[in-house]
């Protein structure tokens, strides 16, 4: 059976999880994941958080702790608020690992015998009062393009440019204050501009997503090499042959994907190669800050090092809250555990995937559209369905009754929904979330019509009513079926109520006539507006 091998992003454990990327990427990756599953796929889902570099090791000095401790802290919370979101992960791991560490002196090694691997003198800062040097954020001053003061050494909050600790205007190292001093060095670059060759190759790719591939083919014909060293003292993976210095964050952050499936596969018995080959789908879920990463450095040191390209790359953009980028300081960076300790983790999945279309567009988090689209959707078109059926034929005895053919009406209804699957499960493959949600919920409409349309309490020949029930009843069951990728807390509750569980995607054969409901019960609770209200406030306090 050939398998597939699904990661999401590494986090950087460096803070809680945010609605921007569980909306890029963990709700997106985690509903294919859970839809492979369910299609009989040998299916590996894997992530871990992204534990080395500077803004790591500075942050952990702002909490007191030893970065190992500062990481392993983040680790735990992420971890609560992935399993609290009901995201599957089948590996949750560490790039600050033996395995990690094992894998990147591999890729290195590789890379050094194709002769993709130079060493060239840069300037770096450095500091003689701390007698250290200081890589990206260890450096502060003044942005070399906008002027703005007390920015970090590898990039401008305030203009988003991007440059080396060494552009800074007025530099001073971020520990002692001291001005810093410029020291020649020697680095390991990766050579990127010798990899035209593969990248287009793998540009070729026919899954990837085609808006992402038209803008980064642009980037071909410029390849920077790419300096992958930093000097100690560094939080990351030790290079022994290169005397103190360390690994470049970047370079073994998505080795840590493979990482994650080496742990897996040694805790499981397997073999990391029975993974990640020719044969099998290697599927990366990102967000769009992260393609050259994804598309360019990584299948090359894939190239480099003998392994598979990437199958599929499906990459999100940016997400907005209340049509303003997310900012700390304006309170519009919205965490996943506050959402959670308010409403149910169906409700914030079944809207994230609504705002997150096929492509780099970016979404838009309202708290209002999320009440309307929960209250009148999810409940009014799904839930109140469900529990409307399920009720009633619990007043009637709690038996899903036997059907009855011949009425023409019903005979459609029940083609359609032996039917309704197929389209949902063509978006689904294409890794299209928002478009198979929308036509799962474009069927419970049509569900809702025909329940109503038939109005089961107006019917006095029982043949006709069991056949109304039996098959309202299908559909709920149906319904809960196709939905389980995106809101699987509600559908277990589903599958409870009726006393059994879908063999496999898109199969309703579970569903029969004779069975015996048990704890019919609404599914879930509508949003109030005293608790949406409360929620704007705390956001509009802050601005
Ligand atoms: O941008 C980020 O949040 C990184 N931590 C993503 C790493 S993904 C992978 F390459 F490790
Ligand atoms: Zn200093």
């Amino acid at each position: 059976m050939s398998r597939i091998l699904i990661t999401a992003a590494l986090p950087y454990a460096n803070g809680d999880l945010h609605l921007g990327g569980v909306r890029s990427t963990y709700v997106p990756a985690d509903v294919f994941a859970r839809f492979c599953r369910l299609s009989g796929k040998k299916t590996l889902f894997c992530c871990a958080t992204d534990e080395h570099g500077t803004p790591i090791e500075v942050n952990a000095q702002k909490e007191g702790l030893h970065p190992e401790k500062f990481v392993e802290k983040y680790h735990k919370r992420q971890k609560k608020d992935f399993d609290a979101l009901g995201v599957s992960f089948d590996v949750f791991y560490h790039t600050h690992s033996p395995e990690n560490h094992k894998l990147s002196h591999q890729f290195y090694r590789a890379a050094q015998e194709k002769g993709l691997i130079f060493e060239k003198e840069v300037e770096q800062t450095f500091c003689a009062n701390c007698t250290r040097f200081l890589p990206d954020r260890f450096v502060k001053g003044t942005c070399p393009f906008c002027g703005a003061l007390d920015q970090y050494g590898d990039g401008c909050e305030k203009c988003g440019k991007v440059y080396a600790p060494r552009d800074l205007k007025d530099p001073r190292c971020a520990i002692c204050g001291k001005s810093p001093t410029a020291k020649k060095v020697k680095h390991a670059f990766f050579k990127l501009s010798a990899c035209g060759e593969p990248l287009d190759a793998f540009l070729s790719t026919a899954a990837l997503q085609k808006d992402v591939v038209s803008y980064v083919r642009n980037w071909l014909t410029d390849l920077k090499d790419w300096d992958i060293t930093r000097d100690g003292p560094y939080f990351g993976i030790e290079i022994p042959e290169r005397n103190g210095q360390y690994f470049y964050v970047w370079f073994d952050a998505p080795i840590g994907y493979m990482a994650s499936v080496q742990a897996w596969c040694d805790a499981n018995g397997e073999k990391l190669s029975d993974w990640w080959n020719e044969e099998n789908q290697v599927v990366h879920f990102i967000g769009k800050d992260i393609v050259y990463h994804h598309y360019l450095f990584w299948p090359a040191m894939l190239d480099a090092a003998g392994f598979a390209f990437p199958s599929r790359i499906p990459t999100r953009g940016f997400l907005n809250v209340e049509g303003e980028k997310m900012s700390k300081s304006r309170g519009t960076f919205v965490l996943v555990k506050d959402v959670l300790g308010r409403f149910s983790a169906d409700s914030l999945r079944y809207y994230l995937c609504t705002i997150t279309p096929n492509s780099t567009a970016d979404g838009n988090f309202a708290w209002k559209d999320f009440q309307a689209k929960v209250n009148n959707e999810l409940i009014g078109a799904y839930g109140n369905f469900v529990y409307r059926v399920l009720s009633f034929i619990q007043r009637q005895g709690g038996v899903v009754p036997v059907p009855s053919k011949g009425n023409p009406v019903d005979e459609a209804f029940e083609k359609r929904i032996d039917a309704f699957f197929g389209p949902v499960t063509r978006d689904l493959e294409q890794v299209g979330v928002k478009e198979a949600l929308e036509k799962v919920m474009a069927f419970a409409s049509e569900a809702n019509k025909y329940f109503n349309d038939r109005a089961p309490w107006h019917l006095k020949e029982e043949k006709e009513l069991n056949t109304v029930l039996y098959l309202s009843a299908k559909a709920a069951f149906a319904l809960a079926s196709a939905l389980y990728p995106f809101i699987p807390f509600s559908s277990e509750q589903v599958f409870k109520q009726f006393g059994v569980f879908p063999k496999k995607w898109a199969d309703v054969s579970a569903f029969k006539a004779g069975l015996v409901l048990s704890d019919v019960k609404p599914l879930f609770l509508r949003m109030e507006d005293r608790d949406v209200d409360a929620e704007i406030r705390k956001l509009l306090k802050k601005h």
